[in-house]
């Protein structure tokens, strides 16, 4: 089946950020020109992706509000004859069908994700973690994660190899086989290990690639930790049904915009990207260096 849908979670209150995320959403802080959810929103559609619902909360109209048409923004641009970025605007809201659901309480990525049952039926689909950008503008995360599905046509979790002294901080899963260089059978995975637990140095990082069959799990999902109903433990029951799920360790790099530091990051080098800001940013890059290099001395 043709994987055509997407869910992209963005109802978390984003407490690591407050008081940025204190009136609103996490996924709409800027990066450089763009709230990071359009960077998501723009991967799945080159990745062919025609239908994203995204699960939103309290203080997220503005998600919404950055999807729709504009009419006075258009009108004055299209007046001022700012063709370049009246076609910029316009993308915004052309681009995809989006969709929206509330998840009234943020029971955790679990719960969001089966808000999104009713839409996806029993459809493969991407998901795309709101607060996780990966630039690979050659070839797109969900892209790759698109043709590993058209290969194997079994639920994936998206990952990368993280330092040990990272273990501790993702979602770590132990491969049992190896299906090709990127791809494993996957047999278990551990939230959280301590390097002495971790069984493998490959984390999961905000991308996944599921079947329907995870909306059963995740209704019979118990209560996990912090009260929440987490996508993980829905993974793990399907594994121990005997359901297979594999690894696919994917190629970007990826940026994780729900803490201040990876914000930052992001800015910075999208900043060294972006043909606007390049030579300026790299200039001021330049002499903050200098600067700090004498003050070591
Ligand atoms: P996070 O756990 O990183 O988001 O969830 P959070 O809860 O906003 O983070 P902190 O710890 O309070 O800073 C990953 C993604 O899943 C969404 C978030 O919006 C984020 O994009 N999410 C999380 C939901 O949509 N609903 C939830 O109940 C939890």
């Amino acid at each position: 089946m043709k994987v055509k849908k997407a869910v992209i979670p963005a109802a978390g209150f984003g407490t690591r950020i407050l008081p940025a995320t204190k009136a609103q959403p996490k996924e709409m802080l800027v990066i450089v020109d763009k709230p990071s959810l359009q960077y998501i929103v723009e991967e799945l559609v080159d990745s062919g992706i025609e239908d994203i619902i995204i699960i939103t909360g309290r203080n997220k109209n503005s998600i919404e509000d950055h999807f729709d048409y504009s009419y006075e923004i258009e009108e004055t641009l299209k007046n001022e004859k700012k063709k370049e970025l009246l076609e910029k605007i316009q993308h915004i809201s052309s681009m995809a069908n989006i969709f929206y659901v509330r998840q009234n309480h943020p029971l955790g990525l679990g719960h969001a994700i089966l808000k999104a049952k009713p839409f996806i039926g029993d459809e493969p689909f991407v998901v795309a973690l709101g607060d996780d950008i990966v630039h690979n503008p050659e070839y797109p995360v969900a892209k790759q994660l698109i043709d590993v599905y058209n290969k194997y046509g079994v639920s994936i979790v998206g990952c990368q190899e993280v330092s040990k002294k990272d273990v501790s901080k993702y979602g770590i899963v132990k491969p049992i086989k190896s299906l090709d260089e990127n791809t494993n059978i996957i047999e278990d995975f551990i939230e959280k290990p301590a390097i002495e637990d971790a069984p493998s140095l490959f984390a999961c990082l905000g991308r996944y690639l599921l079947n329907g069959k995870i909306f059963k799990y995740l209704e019979n999902g118990k209560i996990g930790k912090d009260g929440e109903i987490q996508l993980t433990d829905a993974i793990l029951d399907m594994l121990k049904d005997g359901e297979q799920v594999i690894s696919y360790n994917f190629m970007g790099k990826r940026y994780d915009i729900g803490n201040k530091i990876g914000l930052l990051k992001a800015n910075i080098e999208f900043g060294l990207i972006n043909k606007e800001t390049r030579e300026n940013l790299k200039e001021y890059l330049r002499e903050e260096l200098q600067n700090f290099l004498k003050n070591l001395k």
